[in-house]
């Protein structure tokens, strides 16, 4: 059968940027997105938009439409000199806001309102308040995995990159450290900062255990384990590296394992596998469902309409983007 002859102008125009994701997305599935990579492409020039997107973004939304890519501290920091009139957020609803602290003067969309996460569901700005009054002068340091109210309660904030360093930078003997008790536990190995954390997990990360991690070692012989720092610490403890998700990223791309297994979210593999071909991706996989709320039809009916616009509420976002940009500004 005929194709549309549109679809086929589209797939013709696009066909460069298959070439970046042909190893990981099927030719059969590529006609479903090249519709939406050319129209998204046109829209980002009439709007004067870039698109920042998250390493969990799936390969169509990652190589073939994003501007600047990342993890959030990336995306924080590339955010500040975005040179655009529209900011599209492809991530989760935090780094949407975290981009318009940054830019308060342009239009940041979030394609689906509803991508949030569970670490920033797990604290309130009232719950920063009482551990306050319960450790009287104690800094509090907050994973940017929060709410703009959040960080308006906080004395800094910080990344899964950043997060020893940001600690160590107070010169305090003991912090407050919201909200992941995990990666609290992993920071309080590393320091000799007393750390007072909060009981909020990430449900994707929380979910993989040691045994599933040393039952893959035994069925791959060779086999790389690296982790994110939202994960429990038995797990942490069974990997061979720990970082963020670009630390995770660098790791692969320089130390160039034979097979590595990334305990994360399912998309990091992809979008690797997609550049890198001399490593095998071996992939427990752990869907984050907020952040594949993104897709490239929201973010396409984003830049025509340019809503969901994130809006923060002015005193809230003075207080708020305090805490980011000092963080920021610790090199
Ligand atoms: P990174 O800052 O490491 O990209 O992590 C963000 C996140 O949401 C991990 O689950
Ligand atoms: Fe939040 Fe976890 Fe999803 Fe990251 S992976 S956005 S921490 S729920």
């Amino acid at each position: 059968m005929a194709l549309n002859p549109q679809i086929a102008a589209d797939l013709a125009r696009v066909a460069p940027l298959y070439q970046r994701v042909k190893t990981v997305i099927p030719e059969l599935e590529w006609p479903v997105h090249a519709s939406y990579v050319a129209a998204i492409n046109d829209l980002k020039k009439t709007r004067n938009a870039v698109i920042l997107a998250h390493n969990y973004q799936t390969p169509e939304i990652f190589h073939c439409v994003a501007d600047i890519t990342g993890d959030s501290l990336a995306l924080a920091r590339k955010a500040v000199d975005a040179d655009a009139d529209v900011i599209v957020l492809a991530g989760v609803h935090f780094m949407a806001e975290t981009a318009k602290l940054l830019n308060p003067e342009k239009t940041v969309l979030i394609p689906d309102v509803a991508a949030g996460c569970s670490l920033a569901e797990s604290i309130t700005a009232a719950d920063v308040r009482a551990l306050r009054r319960q450790h009287p002068g104690v800094p509090v340091v907050t994973y940017v995995n929060t709410s703009v109210e959040v960080k308006a309660e906080s004395d800094i904030c910080c990344t899964s990159g950043n997060a020893v360093e940001v600690v160590e930078s107070l010169g305090s003997d003991k912090v407050i450290f919201i909200p992941d008790e995990y990666l609290a536990s992993y920071v309080a190995e590393q320091t000799d900062v007393e750390i007072i954390p909060w009981q909020g997990h990430c449900e994707v990360h929380e979910r993989f255990t040691a045994e599933e991690l040393n039952n893959f070692r035994t069925g791959h012989e060779g086999l790389t384990v690296i982790a994110h720092p939202e994960c429990p610490p038995d797990v942490l403890a069974a990997a061979d590296f720990v970082g963020s998700t670009a630390q995770m990223q660098d790791f692969v791309v320089t130390k160039r394992p034979e097979k590595v297994l990334m305990v994360t979210e399912c998309s990091m593999s992809d979008n690797i596998a997609a550049d890198i071909h001399d490593v095998e991706f071996i992939r427990p996989c752990n869907l984050c469902p907020h952040m594949k709320k993104i897709t490239l039809a929201n973010i396409q009916r984003s830049l025509e309409t340019l809503q969901p616009a994130v809006e923060i509420d002015p005193d809230v976002a003075v207080r708020a983007r305090g805490a980011v940009e000092r963080m920021l500004a610790i090199g």
